[in-house]
């Protein structure tokens, strides 16, 4: 397929920097990539790259940026990138564990200009959130929460949500709602890196989610004055694939510790692609000319089932990354479509939940060691 077929894509009007991988949590639904011990300290950007790479986005049309990780607060140099973000016109937000934020430390990034902050939970009972992230830092956490009212930030809390927490949901939205969180996000795992992994512990039955997705709307109903409560339902179950990162190369750019340039977090396992790197390239050429973006654009590399979809401009056949997890191939279309060939993958690992099927595998937890041994 040649590049002058497609449409020329807007900008890149989200940016995550990926900024360091290095991470003190050992989540086992952890999006980064299996074998992220592989870049050393050593290998990520330097701060003059990384205040090259804000510029060259924000001269390109990105108006917002996630700084996220691993754990961002990692980087001594967190204030000064996100003072440059902030002078350069971006609306900022940090993605963090709460590990590191300290008084003095979120005081120094609200001067930076900070706009906003993202703390994750593990769950509403300190047990497990501390046994899902393999750390003691549910109290840190509730700190964390007041230290971010206190600075006048709008509190946004995120909960990943899987078959071991999800039946807490009623609480889990309780603990926001004393927290004093404005929006909670309630995100259902996507199954990549240490999530697909860990999938057949994660996976929630489908009488959970259909009781959670009610015990959400009643609590939709009771604090619409103050919390807006996202539940992002889980894509195994809805049978529907979604338009993952709202198309790919159409609005978002993950710049990794490393300086490799995605489209999405996890597309750096897919084969037969090589991905442009800031060190190499400007993000104008990333964006707008490299093949790692240009690849899956619009609609004209579908094939099988996607070609005559009547759906096919609103999903995009799916995930990419999901394609190729569960059926080998990063063109074909997503299997949690009913229309794919390989349906039955996904059919199967619900039923198996369905049937309160426990793997035999204990849960593997997201740590440098495993990430080298399991991915050799
Ligand atoms: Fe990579 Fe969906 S997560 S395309």
């Amino acid at each position: 397929m040649s590049v002058s077929a497609i449409a020329p894509p807007g900008p890149p009007l989200w940016l995550l920097a990926e900024v360091t991988y290095r991470c003190p949590l050992h989540c086992v639904f952890c999006y980064n990539p299996l074998d992220f011990a592989k870049t050393e300290r050593a290998d990520e950007l330097s701060t003059r790259e990384w205040l090259r790479v804000l510029r060259e986005a924000r001269a390109l049309g990105a108006v917002q940026c996630g700084f996220s990780g691993g754990e961002p607060l990692m980087r001594d140099d967190l204030e000064e990138l996100i003072a440059e973000a902030h002078r350069l016109g971006y609306y900022t937000n940090l993605l963090t564990s709460g590990v590191g934020l300290t008084k003095e430390r979120a005081a120094a990034l609200k001067a930076a200009g900070l706009d906003h902050v993202q703390l994750s939970f593990q769950d509403s009972t300190r047990e497990l959130n501390d046994f899902l992230s393999h750390t003691k830092t549910f109290q840190l956490k509730q700190e964390v929460g007041e230290t971010i009212k206190s600075l006048g930030w709008p509190m946004v809390m995120n909960v990943v949500i899987h078959r071991l927490n999800i039946d807490h949901i009623d609480r889990i939205i309780a603990m926001a709602d004393a927290l004093g969180a404005e929006y909670l996000e309630l995100a259902n795992s996507q199954y990549y890196s240490w999530a697909h992994l860990n999938r057949d512990h994660l996976l929630p039955t489908s009488e959970q989610i259909r009781r959670a997705e009610a015990i959400t709307d009643e609590w939709r109903a009771k604090v619409a004055d103050r919390m807006k409560l996202f539940f992002v339902a889980p894509d195994y179950h809805e049978g529907k694939p979604k338009k993952c990162m709202n198309g790919w190369g159409n609005v978002f750019l993950t710049i990794t510790p490393d300086g490799t340039a995605l489209p999405c977090h996890t597309a750096k396992m897919l084969p037969g692609l090589a991905f442009p790197n800031v060190r190499e390239h400007d993000v104008r050429h990333i964006w707008f000319d490299s093949e790692g973006f240009n690849r899956y654009r619009g609609t004209g590399w579908m094939k099988g089932a996607c070609v005559t979809c009547p759906d096919k401009e609103k999903d995009l056949g799916g995930c990419r990354c999901q394609a190729f997890l569960l059926a080998g191939d990063p063109a074909a279309t997503d299997p949690v479509c009913p229309k794919s060939e390989r349906h039955g993958v996904v059919q199967a690992a619900v039923a198996a939940a369905d049937a309160g099927e426990v793997p035999v595998r204990p849960l593997v937890f997201r740590d440098p060691k495993a990430s080298r041994t399991l991915i050799g």
